[in-house]
């Protein structure tokens, strides 16, 4: 059975993990999110890229990209663009490829804004509120949902 391809994807300001609002985001970068990930995909005999941007439309051609490459499942924390972002709710779903949206703060206690989010409605699953172990739920429940599937 061929190993599932993973892509991960990280938005805007996630870049600045490690300083920037420890409070609500914890003290690991993103390197050391991505690390762990990676460990937790050779843990799960399975393939994972990630990929971050600022930038909404190199979000929206990333996942794209993916449907090229046969990728069987996304996670994405979708940051800033969680709470505005039409065309990464479009791309996704456009694509077709299954994916959770995750989170390290738990939106549903922070502001009334970050509460909404465009894309949970069409996410096989959320993971908010856990950290860094947020990702890695979210990978656990990915790869356990796409190996049912099969
Ligand atoms: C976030 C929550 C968002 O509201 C915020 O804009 C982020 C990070 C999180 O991981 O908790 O940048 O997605």
């Amino acid at each position: 059975m061929k190993r599932p391809n993973i892509l991960a994807l990280h938005g805007p300001n996630l870049n600045l993990l490690g300083t920037r609002e420890p409070e609500h985001y914890g003290q690991q970068t993103l390197d050391d999110i991505n690390a762990m990930l990676a460990a937790e995909a050779e843990r799960l005999d399975c393939d994972l890229a990630t990929f971050q941007s600022n930038h909404e439309g190199e979000l929206v051609e990333r996942i794209h990209a993916a449907r090229e490459e046969g990728v069987d499942g996304i996670i994405i924390n979708p940051a800033a663009y969680t709470h505005t972002s039409v065309a990464l709710r479009d791309a996704l779903l456009g694509c077709g490829i299954p994916f959770v949206e995750v989170h390290l703060s738990n939106i549903h206690r922070r502001e009334s804004f970050r509460q909404r989010s465009l894309l949970a409605d069409a996410a096989l699953g959320v993971v908010a509120g856990l950290g860094a172990a947020s990702y890695r739920l979210a990978l656990i429940g990915l790869v356990e949902h796409l190996r049912a599937a099969r």
